[in-house]
């Protein structure tokens, strides 16, 4: 069977990361996949010149004939609301129902912090970021909505994860006074732990967790958290290995309720300062690329992609953010160059 995958390169240096991406998927095309792409053009521009944002058929087609979706980034100056942004990319992550967001943290050769191997698992489709609320004059209301079914598929996936790695595993969460959300957490949480008495497991509230690791990220394994507290703690831990430009994620629905069950994209965002000029650090893309050829089935190009990232930086290839001088496509050059095996 064909597998069928959707670029989406949006906004920003969205489409000078997918540009380092596109080439590894024809590779991976040369080595026998079966697989097609097509290019999807919407974000800022298209909303712009026709005020549509991803319109319902085109969404349809996205969940029920691809397979894949790889995404660049959303985001644009001229669209302060950002409401292109919520119904592009947080619209694909709920109806897909991508309940799991994995945003692993491996320091490259070169950068600090060798050894390191500390994975953050986010909630991606409800919490904060349900996109519930009011505002009136002189006061505000954001909801948060946590549903036991989703904590529960999130959960279970970073307890096989903890249990395969043998790794510890700690959930964040702020039950102090989040008492109704992160009390179901915590409840789910520890329903899990009894069935897991092999992984060390724990809850930490979040804000001591964040300077737990600031101090020593070294003990953490796995990370649980929810959507607003995964977004923040991955950012953080993006920060332990090249910072923004090098973080990869890949979101999935466990349960597969459509076609297409996963989206690979860069943790980082559109960074509209340094588009166009080839700035960005295509490493966080194409890290992403092999997240989920992984994902796909594909290990051994997952794992030539991720070895060809690990020796350009072994060779000292750097964008200007790690304090090189490679331009964006070179740094993707300086990739594709050490695809071997
Ligand atoms: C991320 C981003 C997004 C998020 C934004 C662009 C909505 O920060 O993927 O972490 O918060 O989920
Ligand atoms: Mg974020």
């Amino acid at each position: 069977m064909t597998t069928r995958i959707a670029l989406i390169p949006g906004d920003g240096v969205g489409p000078e990361v997918m540009a380092e991406a596109e080439p590894l998927i024809d590779w991976a095309r040369s080595r026998g996949h079966r697989l097609e792409t097509v290019r999807l053009s919407y974000g800022a521009d298209h909303y712009l010149s026709t005020g549509e944002t991803l319109p319902e058929e085109a969404y349809a087609d996205l969940r029920d004939g691809f397979d894949a979706v790889i995404f660049g980034a959303v985001g644009d100056p001229r669209i302060p609301d950002g409401r292109h942004a919520e119904e592009i990319l947080l619209r694909l992550r709920r109806g897909l129902e991508l309940t799991v967001n994995f945003r692993p943290c491996q320091p490259l050769p070169g950068l600090s912090r060798q050894g390191l191997h500390l994975e953050v698992f986010r909630e991606n489709t409800e919490g904060a970021y349900c996109l519930q609320g009011s505002t009136e004059p002189g006061r505000a209301v954001d909801l948060a909505v946590h549903t036991e079914v989703a904590v529960l598929r999130l959960l279970e996936v970073a307890f096989a994860r903890a249990q395969a790695r043998g790794c510890a595993l700690t959930l964040a969460h702020k039950a102090n006074v989040l008492k109704h959300g992160h009390g179901l957490w915590v409840r789910v949480f520890q329903s899990l732990q009894a069935a897991h008495p092999d992984v060390p497991a724990r809850g930490m509230h979040a804000d001591a967790l964040l300077c737990a690791l600031v101090q020593d990220p070294a003990p953490f394994g796995v990370i649980a958290a929810d959507n607003y507290l995964g977004d923040l703690i991955s950012d953080l831990t993006a920060a332990f290995a090249g910072g923004m430009g090098t973080a990869p994620s890949l979101s999935w629905a466990p349960h597969r309720p459509f076609r297409c069950a996963v989206l690979a994209e860069p943790v980082h965002g559109s960074a509209p300062d340094i588009a166009g000029k080839g700035l960005a650090n295509p490493v966080g893309m194409i890290l992403s690329t092999a997240l989920l050829f992984r994902h796909l089935g594909w290990e051994s190009e997952a794992e030539t992609v991720e070895r060809a990232v690990a020796a350009a930086m072994r060779d000292g290839a750097r964008t200007r953010d790690l304090g090189g001088s490679l331009s964006t496509a070179g740094m993707g050059a300086a990739i594709r160059d050490r695809l071997s095996g």
